[in-house]
């Protein structure tokens, strides 16, 4: 990992995702967090204090042992326990069945393997468990999509594997989950980075 990865990126992580136009989006997608919550890519911890007392315990993936050391000061002022995993969705080092929600909030854009990593989703998942999302994607107007997939490969280099063009709804259905719930729609912002698609999934 170089020196920018390693270092800036989960600065700029942390600053880019504390945008105050986001926390309405998680307000939504964690009021409906229960039981034994696996939260994916949980990067600085951000999501942390939106979680609801049905949330009983939570475990918190990311590869990036600077943002999980962020997310743990968030995570002593937490009244839900919190457990931290460093490690990739697409091996997740936990036994099938034994999570009732899995959280994604802006993080399929950047796992190299998505679809493994839904798949290993699924797979903990109870089978009346829940896949809660929020994650920005490829844009329905023709004319967003050009600039999406124009400006992907440099943002991705700088974005830490952030692609700017996922078919988030296609990926979802694609790894098995029954789409219960979704909204779709531009957040503040440059449309090429802000089509956002939100809402819950089924096993
Ligand atoms: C844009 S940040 C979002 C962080 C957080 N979910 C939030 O809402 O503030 C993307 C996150 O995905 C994580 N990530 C990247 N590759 C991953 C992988 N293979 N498995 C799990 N998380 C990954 C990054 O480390 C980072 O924390």
């Amino acid at each position: 990992m170089g020196f920018y990865q390693e270092y800036i990126l989960p600065h700029v992580i942390n600053l880019a995702m504390r945008n105050r136009d986001l926390v309405p989006y998680r307000e939504r997608a964690l009021s409906s967090a229960e039981g034994r919550v696996l939260e994916i890519g949980i990067g600085s911890g951000l999501n942390l204090p939106f979680y609801p007392p049905q949330a009983r315990e939570i475990l918190g993936l990311d590869p990036s042992p600077r943002l999980i050391a962020m997310a743990q000061e968030k995570a002593a002022g937490s009244s839900v326990p919190v457990t931290f995993i460093e490690g990739s969705a697409e091996a997740i080092p936990l036994d099938a069945h034994s999570i009732d929600t899995v959280v994604t909030t802006w993080t399929l854009c950047s796992i190299p393997g998505a679809t493994n990593a839904l798949e290993e989703m699924r797979r903990v998942l109870r089978p009346a468990g829940q896949l809660l999302f929020v994650e920005h994607g490829l844009s329905p107007d023709m004319s967003v999509r050009r600039w999406q997939n124009r400006l992907t490969p440099i943002w991705k280099r700088i974005g830490g594997g952030c692609h700017l063009n996922r078919p988030i709804r296609t990926l979802i259905e694609g790894a098995g989950f029954h789409i219960d719930q979704v909204e779709t729609g531009y957040a503040k912002g440059p449309k090429p980075m802000t089509f956002m698609y939100e809402g819950r999934a089924r096993p």
